[in-house]
């Protein structure tokens, strides 16, 4: 039985090639069970708990999509105010907890660095599933899972990264990943208020991996093999002004795309307006592929953690 040489999921920086490796070959096989080309339960079944104290679609959902896929079950926290923790109890009991009551804790919290407190506390496997501004390692990993098939190979690739890089978790979680491949060059692209955060850059420095940052996105947007579009987040703006200030000037459109067919579009998801939805209908625009993914790579991870 294969397993994962961790007993948690915290950030990406956590990640070796050989454990990409195994993620990723573990996801195209749980593929068959989404397909029905394999019907046995791969391991005794287990308990999920998704705590969710932030809103979530995809991530709480396609979690416990991949438990039931597996024939496992889940317990859920999806409004924390339904909890003791609205009775003022500690995060870290309500963690305890919920431990006891489970074999695997998927969380998100608004504040950086949450998940992994909560993950020291207490022995059970804790995936995070977005903690603040810091990062979100299976989007990360799903994301990368989404290049692989579109493009066939994760080295020689020019990846653009736009809009809001200062706030979005997983521009940093998948910078941290695809640097491990061969020849990768990014581009940050975005409004001036939202630079790329300075540990991802100096990173970058440091292993000596190509990057620039422009504000002009007019003429850098077609210069990429991948182009990563992420929504300017209203509520992480601590002035909302800022935020009315900038929503409607960065939108990805055919016009500025000139229905260019060789980049492979993504997105993390949801959507508000900054790529419009014409887009959609492009071969190359791959976002919703990128989400359906969310599934079996989720699989391969609550499988090689629980193995
Ligand atoms: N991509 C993502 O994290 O989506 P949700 O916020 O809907 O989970």
């Amino acid at each position: 039985m294969k397993k994962l040489p961790f007993k948690d999921i915290l950030h990406t920086n956590q990640f070796s090639k050989k454990d990409l490796k195994l993620i990723f070959e573990t996801a195209l096989d749980m593929e068959k069970y989404i397909t029905w080309e394999k019907t046995d339960e791969p391991l005794k079944w287990k308990i999920m708990a998704s705590m969710f104290y932030e809103p979530s679609t995809r991530t709480r959902l396609s979690h416990e999509s991949a438990m039931l896929r597996l024939w496992w079950k889940v317990i859920t926290v999806s409004d924390s105010t339904a909890t003791s923790l609205s009775k003022w109890e500690i995060l870290e009991d309500n963690a305890k907890m919920i431990a006891i009551y489970s074999d695997i804790i998927v969380m998100r919290h608004p504040e950086a660095y949450s998940v992994q407190t909560t993950a020291e506390a207490i022995s059970k496997p804790v995936i995070n599933a977005g903690d603040g501004p810091h990062q979100h390692p299976t989007q990360a990993l799903l994301d990368v899972y989404t290049i692989l098939k579109e493009r066939k190979t994760l080295d020689n690739l020019k990846i653009a990264l736009v809009w809001d890089l200062k706030y979005w978790r997983t521009t940093h979680s998948l910078v941290f990943l695809m640097w491990l491949f061969k020849n990768i060059e990014f581009t940050f692209i975005n409004p001036e208020w939202l630079w790329m955060p300075e540990k991802v850059t100096t990173f970058l420095k440091d292993k000596n991996i190509k990057y620039s940052e422009t504000i002009n996105y007019k003429n850098w947007i077609k210069n990429c093999d991948v182009l990563y579009v992420t929504r300017i987040q209203k509520e992480r703006f601590p002035d909302l002004s800022e935020y009315e200030e900038l929503k409607n000037d960065f939108i990805l459109d055919l016009k500025i795309l000139d229905w260019n067919t060789d980049i492979t579009i993504l997105h993390p998801l949801p959507r508000v307006n900054e790529v419009s939805t014409e887009v959609d209908s492009l071969p190359n625009a791959a976002f919703f592929r990128q989400a359906e993914n969310a599934v079996p790579v989720r699989m391969a991870l609550l499988y090689l953690l629980l193995g």
